[in-house]
């Protein structure tokens, strides 16, 4: 059972980056490998034009690290997101990663090695007074649907000094449990 966290905050250390760590403690424990991959360290171009026939698309970028990350991604059962909302989305990383989907629209090789998993978001958010959390959260549902996928779950949280979610016990341990239960289902 394998497990690809995507981190797309480029702050290593930060609280994505500690959910992620609590979120591979509860993965680990209910027997999972975990992969976490920072995304900022690799060269993910954002999308080239694509041609209007999803079938004869070519990705003109096909020359980057891309490919080399969704495929481990695809090798997955459990694909967790860490994002933290950057201007009412997901960071630039993170949609540049999966804005490349297009570029292989309809082919096998994306609709059937993305088909089948378990999602999971891992979010933290700045705003003390909102939970914005919904920007990351509503278009990974609408992804997870698109792929014909199961969704775990999510762990959102206000907070934004860098590594204070370390300190918030109780998140740190839903982080840990959402872990174990997005395995649990994807051993079912
Ligand atoms: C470029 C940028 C944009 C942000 N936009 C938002 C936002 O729209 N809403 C919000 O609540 N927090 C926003 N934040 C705050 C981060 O979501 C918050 O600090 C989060 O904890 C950062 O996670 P990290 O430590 O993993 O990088 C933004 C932070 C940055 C750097």
């Amino acid at each position: 059972m394998k497990v690809v966290v995507l981190i797309g905050s480029p702050r290593k250390g930060g609280n994505t980056d500690c959910l992620a760590d609590a979120f591979t403690e509860g993965a680990v424990e209910a027997g999972a490998q975990v992969e976490k991959i920072y995304l900022d360290d690799h060269l993910i171009r954002p999308i080239a034009e694509v041609g209007d026939d999803g079938k004869t698309r070519v990705d003109l970028r096909a020359d980057d690290d891309w490919r080399k990350i969704m495929q481990k991604v695809i090798d997955a059962q459990v694909l967790v997101l860490g994002a933290p909302v950057y201007w009412q989305g997901v960071p630039a990383q993170m949609k540049c990663f999966v804005d490349r989907w297009s570029a292989h629209y309809a082919t096998d090789w994306l609709l059937d090695g993305l088909a089948d998993k378990v999602w999971a978001v891992l979010c933290p958010y700045g705003d003390p007074t909102d939970d914005q959390s919904r920007w990351v959260v509503e278009p990974v549902k609408v992804w997870v649907g698109h792929f014909k996928g199961s969704y775990a779950g999510h762990v959102g949280v206000a907070t934004s000094k860098k590594g204070e979610v370390a300190q918030m016990k109780e998140i740190m341990q839903q982080a840990r449990d959402l872990g174990r239960s997005a395995v649990e289902a994807a051993q079912r």
